[in-house]
């Protein structure tokens, strides 16, 4: 008897690993997943599963190279997702729940403090441009929001 219990064991152990090694955040997130629209464009700036979860270390990274460093690459740019990110209906990534930008974040409870400062819209300038948006312009470049070591 003990035997059969010890493996009953493990089969319940190796069904709970399986459930916590669910690899995509998607198919975590099980009922009630954010539906997404579909970027434009043939693909993502990196490998779909790869942006899935290491989007915000992308944005980090770049993010800090062009503040500290003044290196500018485009690649990664949050301008360019926004660009082939935004809603059709919306025409933003950030207006409502269902935006790209929104839906996922919504759903982990995280909440972005980038659109204060960068426009959710394609075309329409940051408040560090030229034509800044909300009167914001007069706020500094080297601003704490970035100087913080990438943090919230
Ligand atoms: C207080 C204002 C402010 C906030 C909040 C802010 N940024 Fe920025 N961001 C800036 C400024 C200013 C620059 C520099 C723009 C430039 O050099 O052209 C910048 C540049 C960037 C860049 C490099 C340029 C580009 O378009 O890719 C990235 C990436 C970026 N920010 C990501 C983020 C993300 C992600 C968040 C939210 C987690 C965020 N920022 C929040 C002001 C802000
Ligand atoms: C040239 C257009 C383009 C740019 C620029 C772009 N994306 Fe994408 N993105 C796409 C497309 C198209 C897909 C869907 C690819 C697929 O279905 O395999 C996608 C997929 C994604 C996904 C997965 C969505 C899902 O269905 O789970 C994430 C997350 C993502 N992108 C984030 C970003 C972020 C963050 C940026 C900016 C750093 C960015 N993308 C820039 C076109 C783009
Ligand atoms: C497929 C779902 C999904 C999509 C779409 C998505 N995110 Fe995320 N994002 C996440 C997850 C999951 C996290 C991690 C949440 C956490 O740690 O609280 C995250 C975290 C982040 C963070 C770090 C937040 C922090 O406080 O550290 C940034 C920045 C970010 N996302 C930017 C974006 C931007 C910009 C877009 C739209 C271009 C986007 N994300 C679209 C799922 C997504």
């Amino acid at each position: 008897m003990a035997k059969l219990a010890d493996w009953l064991r493990l089969v319940v152990l190796a069904g709970v690993a399986a459930v916590l090694a669910v690899p995509s955040f998607q198919a975590a997130a099980g009922v009630g997943l954010p539906k997404l629209e579909r970027g434009k464009g043939e693909k993502c700036v990196e490998d779909t599963q790869f942006m899935r979860r290491n989007h915000m270390e992308l944005l980090k990274h770049q993010r800090d190279d062009t503040m500290r460093k003044g290196i500018r690459t485009t690649k990664h740019s949050l301008k360019g997702c926004v660009e082939c990110h935004a809603g059709s209906q919306s025409g933003s990534v950030a207006a409502g729940k269902d935006d790209f930008c929104m839906a996922c974040h919504v759903y982990t409870g995280t909440r972005l403090d980038c659109w204060d400062c960068h426009a959710t819209k394609p075309g329409k300038q940051s408040f560090f441009g030229t034509g800044a948006a909300a009167g914001q312009a007069a706020a500094s470049p080297r601003n704490p929001a970035h100087n913080q070591g990438g943090g919230q």
